[in-house]
């Protein structure tokens, strides 16, 4: 059985079977934990799937992937091997982009807080900006007066819509800081200043309104209010944009059991708008979104190892060799991690998995009805491959974790396990004495 078929297993529930306990244990064993372990069969067949569902409803289609969600450079060289195009945030996610084999005009520059230094560095490699305020807006044109060359722009569009997802991650309410609002004629003034300013080539449109969406409704509304306002300004502008991009936000199942949205279902829903907007807009722009969870989320397993076990008046923790310096979400979101507990089933006992951080919020699965570990036991976390990895940090003087990527049977290292020296790289010298 392969290394891919063991993490399957786990997946699946069944951490217990002696396939699932061979792969994790001969991972553990080769990279240490805490341990990264991406399943590269299972992102492609998540690009698929979202090519699959698009592409033959809109011909006229670009899918990109967000590198917020995991910017290792091998995970996005692969991305783009599926003919996924990037989306990023800033320099560094441009520079990760480029050394993954992208060119710079295929890149989309999204971030509400451009320094003019990233500015200068995007019209350098002919990034695409998605510009984010009229602000914005005129150093953008400035600097490529300055740079003797054109800035390729698209504007994000805050259009006021509640996806009904959780409060961090809404990004396309009225309150939100993120884009131009349609609301009070921003976004109209925005593209006709830049209609008006030098340096610029309007392209496009964008909006994003947020992320773990798992009902269509949200992104039903967005494409009607963004396409009506395309057509206005075609009527009262004279523009015609070549693409119209609606973000990413496609919610994966967390829980056993529960399905969510499909790629498929948001792509019929939004078909008929689509066609009956374009109808009356009088030409086709491209369609673009732009999931970073979806692809690489399910991918990922967090590998721990158990270091004790403790009941206490209250509670069963389990202290394991991660915390939330490795995987965020739990602390940052309450967001729930299935929890698997290698080579060990049957009846469950409620647990806490409790982080290696000292501090009280550093919990990472709170409550679950899990077998009963033992120190040295292994434990994995679902589901960890989107925002796991690149929320992670080096607190409490934990080197970063390594990441492996498995294909079949082979597990190759894409980045190393970080160093004690590393947590010092940037830092003087210590005197000599
Ligand atoms: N495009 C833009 C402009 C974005 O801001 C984002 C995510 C995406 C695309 C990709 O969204 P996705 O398809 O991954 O949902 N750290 C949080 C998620 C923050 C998302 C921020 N923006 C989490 O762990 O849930």
């Amino acid at each position: 059985m392969s290394l891919r078929a063991g993490l399957l297993l786990a997946r699946a529930g069944e951490a217990a079977h002696p396939d699932a306990v061979a792969a994790f244990t001969r991972l553990a064993a080769a990279h240490g934990t805490p341990l990264y372990v991406y399943d590269a069969e299972t992102i492609r067949e998540q690009a698929r799937a979202l090519l699959a569902a698009f592409t033959p409803r809109f011909p006229r289609l670009r899918v990109r992937y967000a590198l917020k969600a995991n910017t290792n450079v091998e995970i996005v060289r692969l991305i783009l091997s599926e003919g996924l195009a990037p989306e990023v945030v800033s320099e560094g996610e441009i520079r990760a982009a480029l050394r993954a084999g992208a060119k710079g005009s295929d890149v989309l520059f999204s971030s509400s807080s451009k320094s003019p230094s990233e500015i200068d560095f995007a019209l350098a490699h002919d990034v695409l900006l998605n510009v984010d305020n009229l602000d914005e807006l005129g150093q953008v044109s400035a600097a490529a007066v300055r740079l003797g060359t054109t800035a390729r722009i698209s504007f994000r569009i805050n259009p006021g819509v509640d996806p009904d997802t959780l409060h961090q991650i809404n990004t396309g309410i009225p309150e939100s800081k993120f884009g131009v609002h349609l609301d009070g004629g921003i976004a109209r003034k925005g593209y006709e200043t830049a209609k008006a300013l030098p340096g610029l080539a309007i392209e496009g449109i964008h909006c994003h309104i947020g992320s773990q969406i798992i009902d269509p409704a949200g992104y039903e509304k967005t494409a009607r209010k963004m396409l009506a306002f395309v057509r206005e300004l075609k009527e009262e502008l004279g523009l015609r944009l070549s693409f119209v991009d609606l973000g990413g936000g496609l919610g994966i199942p967390f829980e056993d059991g529960v399905p969510v949205m499909t790629p498929a279902v948001l792509a019929e829903a939004l078909k008929p708008i689509w066609d009956e907007e374009i109808a009356l807009l009088g030409y086709e722009p491209e369609l673009w979104i732009e999931p970073g969870r979806f692809v690489v989320a399910q991918a990922g397993f967090l590998v721990a190892r158990v270091n004790s076990v403790k009941t206490t008046p209250v509670k069963t923790f389990v202290n394991v060799d991660a915390g939330f310096n490795t995987l965020m979400r739990p602390a940052m979101y309450g967001a729930e991690h299935r929890v698997r507990v290698v080579g060990k089933d049957g009846p469950g006992t409620t647990l806490d998995v409790a982080g290696d951080v000292c501090e009280t919020g550093d919990i990472l699965a709170e409550g679950r009805l899990l077998p009963r570990p033992a120190a040295g036991d292994l434990v994995v976390f679902l589901d960890a491959g989107a925002y796991g990895f690149a929320m992670a940090s080096e607190y409490n003087a934990r080197p970063l974790p390594e990441e492996v990527l498995v294909d079949g049977d082979t597990a190759r290292v894409i980045r190393r396990r970080g160093t004690f020296e590393e947590l010092h790289r940037s830092e003087p010298e210590t005197p000599a004495g």
